[in-house]
């Protein structure tokens, strides 16, 4: 498959959010330590950033570091951080090649500090792009981010600017950390496990789940083009009738 088998834009997903597992047990099935699992995923996440540019899906969400990831050994957690910040600022020509903006949410303020400065710094660099934006969920919870977005609101509601009645669906939306982005049409997770693994619990309320053996490493174009048109298949009834959504 190509870009061009995708004939009906219109249909496309928005927004895509990938859970990129299986790195340690790629490194482990080719007899290597867990970071070279990780090391080698990053030519997944080029490739899949490539796509959604090229398909101008203009979200792609990736999450690249849990919240509960830190109990992991330390050693694999300082390679990590190391490899995120080589990462973005390596693919800066990938972002500028696909007018990529690179955007960040979660607990940000847990990251090492070489971490944080580099994130920034790749992020300032691609503020002005247009097209896909590449979020990174890192040291992400998302019953953290519904925390979040709690205090916010009790805070505008203690200093009088938002009324308790006023609080909706809308208002909380617009506190997490994806406001004003559309939710994931598509969730996909790589490496055969059949879970959420407290990514996005608020925003994939509605969407669709696409699960694949394939680990992330091994991850690349053709398996986005295939998930993409496996979601194309599927019928987004949001409560009604089949025969009421094949009439619109
Ligand atoms: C996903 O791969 C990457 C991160 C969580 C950072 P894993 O490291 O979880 O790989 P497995 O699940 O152990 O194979
Ligand atoms: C989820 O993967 C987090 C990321 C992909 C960053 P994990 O491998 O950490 O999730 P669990 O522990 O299997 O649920
Ligand atoms: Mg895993």
């Amino acid at each position: 498959m190509t870009a061009a088998d995708f004939t009906d834009r219109q249909k496309l997903p928005r927004h895509i959010a990938i859970i990129m597992d299986g790195n340690g047990r790629w490194a482990r099935a080719h007899g290597m330590k867990r970071i070279f699992g990780h090391r080698e995923g990053v030519r997944a996440v080029r490739e899949c950033a490539e796509v959604c540019a090229e398909l101008h899906i203009p979200y792609l969400t990736l999450y690249a570091f849990s919240a509960e990831n830190w109990s992991r050994p330390r050693e694999e957690v300082n390679a990590l951080m190391r490899l995120l910040v080589d990462t973005v600022t390596a693919e800066m020509d990938t972002f500028k090649r696909n007018n990529i903006r690179l955007n960040a949410f979660g607990a940000l303020d847990e990251l090492p500090v070489f971490c944080r400065k580099g994130l920034s710094n790749a992020m300032k660099e691609t503020i002005h792009h247009t097209g896909l934006t590449l979020n990174l969920a890192l040291s992400y919870s998302a019953r953290n981010e519904l925390v979040h977005v709690v205090r916010t609101l009790a805070e505008r509601v203690q200093t009088g600017v938002l009324k308790t009645e006023e609080i909706d669906a809308e208002q909380i939306a617009a506190s997490t950390y994806t406001a004003g982005m559309p939710d994931p049409e598509l969730m996909i997770r790589t490496s055969g496990e059949k879970r959420i693994s407290n990514f996005l619990l608020w925003q994939l309320a509605y969407a669709e789940l696409y699960f694949t053996p394939v680990l992330w490493p091994d991850f690349n174009k053709e398996h986005l083009y295939q998930a993409i048109s496996d979601y194309l298949t599927r019928e987004r009834r949001f409560g009604k009738t089949g025969e009421q959504i094949q009439k619109i």
